[in-house]
């Protein structure tokens, strides 16, 4: 597990030498600091990241998106509700960074696209990932899941991350997307190099290699459709008129970075702790009815993405100038963890009365796998405390994880009990 010691100062007031605070930026609300080092430095990263509530709702982050450029940073579970909230001041083009990284014409659908647009593509990718969607999909996620739990039941223990996590949600989202399982670790490996690092040449190494293998398979569908998401997108017909073919890779392309290891890093940070507080596993384990709150619960608590918006005009937010072309951060996993809006935010409490946190995000982008994603979530934790009496860590220090644009954990060593 990685150690540090805590900081004295969470929020700096000292200006580094060698950035440059544009003039419209109070000093005080400068943050000398990176949110992906800043979280690594105590043994729990939201833990972690939460010495930020004790500052200012919002701080000036001299590094910025991957270390890029300074940017805005919205701490506060409130200031970031509003900001996921309000698309008139806060745009979404450009905010993956896709047009930049791969040098295209294209962005991603419909996570780039501010309204009447993103409204327009939501409407025709909702039906396909609703809950009604989902629930023809459960039977297929309990078998897969019983199968990948049976391959190390007997051995009574597994390193949960690549013998579960990283399969399970992904077998589920190929399915969906009607692309071949046996590249899975291939395709990990492509979104690994795209997301998890701020090296450029790698990102658009790994960048490349997801988008020319969509390029084939979104040819291979078009000259022979069958039943799954990308045939139905090269379908798709807006306004009376077809899909473009920017609009299909588009589609694709986002569906492939947003889908394929979210729910992963949320079932290990889950599971992580729920192998470390037997209360809760003991009580989960005799009422299973509570385990769906549980899972609101988890999701709160445990935030994975930092997501990026544009401020669209000079305004003011919560009392702070901002410049139009500003960067803004959205990091959710400081979301869940504000002791302004939730008591206690680092106790796991499946009776807490609000759960609703901003893991999905709000507002007009909220995530569109969201209804799979719990669902997948409440089947695993179902069936593993069904099948083990106990889950407890194997090797506590043997525990990894990451933090930065994207959060998860790449090791989580259990042992786990036959019930
Ligand atoms: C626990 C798992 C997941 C988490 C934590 C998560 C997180 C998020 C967040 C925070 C957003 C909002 C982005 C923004 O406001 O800019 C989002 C949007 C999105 N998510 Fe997820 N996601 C998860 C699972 C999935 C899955 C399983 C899929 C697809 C199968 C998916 C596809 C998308 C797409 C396409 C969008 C863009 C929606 C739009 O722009 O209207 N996500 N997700």
């Amino acid at each position: 597990m990685f150690r540090a010691q805590e900081r004295k100062t969470a929020v700096s007031d000292v200006l580094a030498s060698s950035v440059t605070i544009p003039p419209h930026v109070p000093a005080s609300l400068v943050w000398d600091d990176e949110i992906g080092r800043f979280t690594m430095e105590l043994d729990d990263p939201y833990v972690a990241g939460a010495r930020l509530h004790q500052g200012p709702e919002l701080v000036w982050s001299t590094h910025g998106y991957r270390g890029e450029q300074g940017a805005w940073m919205v701490v506060s579970f409130e200031a970031m509700r509003e900001a996921f909230t309000d698309c008139e001041r806060f745009s979404s083009v450009g905010s993956a960074g896709t047009q930049a990284l791969l040098g295209v014409e294209w962005s991603q659908v419909p996570i780039e696209f501010d309204l009447p647009d993103q409204r327009m593509y939501r409407k025709f990718i909702n039906p396909l990932f609703s809950p009604s969607a989902v629930n023809k999909r459960v039977e297929l996620v309990e078998r897969t899941c019983a199968r990948l739990i049976d391959a190390f039941a007997t051995r009574g223990s597994c390193e949960f991350i690549t013998e579960f996590a990283q399969l399970l949600p992904s077998y589920i989202f190929l399915e969906v997307m009607g692309m071949p399982r046996d590249k899975v670790e291939q395709f990990l490996d492509w979104e690994r190099e795209t997301l998890w690092t701020d090296d450029v040449m790698v990102r658009l190494a790994g960048a490349r290699k997801i988008r020319d293998y969509l390029e084939e398979l979104i040819a291979e569908r078009r000259e022979q459709p069958g039943d799954d998401l990308i045939s139905a997108i090269t379908q798709a017909e807006f306004e009376g008129r077809p899909i473009t073919h920017d609009e299909i890779i588009g589609y694709c392309y986002s569906l492939f970075l947003g889908g394929l290891d979210t729910v992963m890093s949320v079932m290990g940070f889950s599971m992580w702790h729920l192998a470390i507080n037997k209360p809760l596993q003991q009580r989960l384990r005799e009422n299973p009815d509570l385990i769906g709150k549980a899972v609101d619960e988890f999701l709160r608590a445990h935030g994975v993405v930092v997501m990026r918006r544009t401020v669209s005009v000079d305004c003011e937010f919560r009392g702070v100038a901002m410049k139009a072309g500003d960067q803004v951060l959205l990091p959710t996993p400081l979301a869940g963890r504000d002791p302004r809006h939730f008591d206690n935010p680092h106790l796991i409490d499946p009776d807490r009365r609000d759960k609703s946190g901003l893991t999905f995000g709000s507002g007009i982008h909220t995530c569109v796998g969201m209804h799979l994603a719990r669902r997948e979530l409440r089947i695993v934790y179902t069936q593993m405390l069904e099948r083990f009496a106990d889950i407890s860590l194997s090797d506590p220090s043997g525990v990894q994880y990451r933090t930065g644009i994207t959060w998860g954990v790449d090791r989580l060593p259990l042992k786990l009990e036959s019930a």
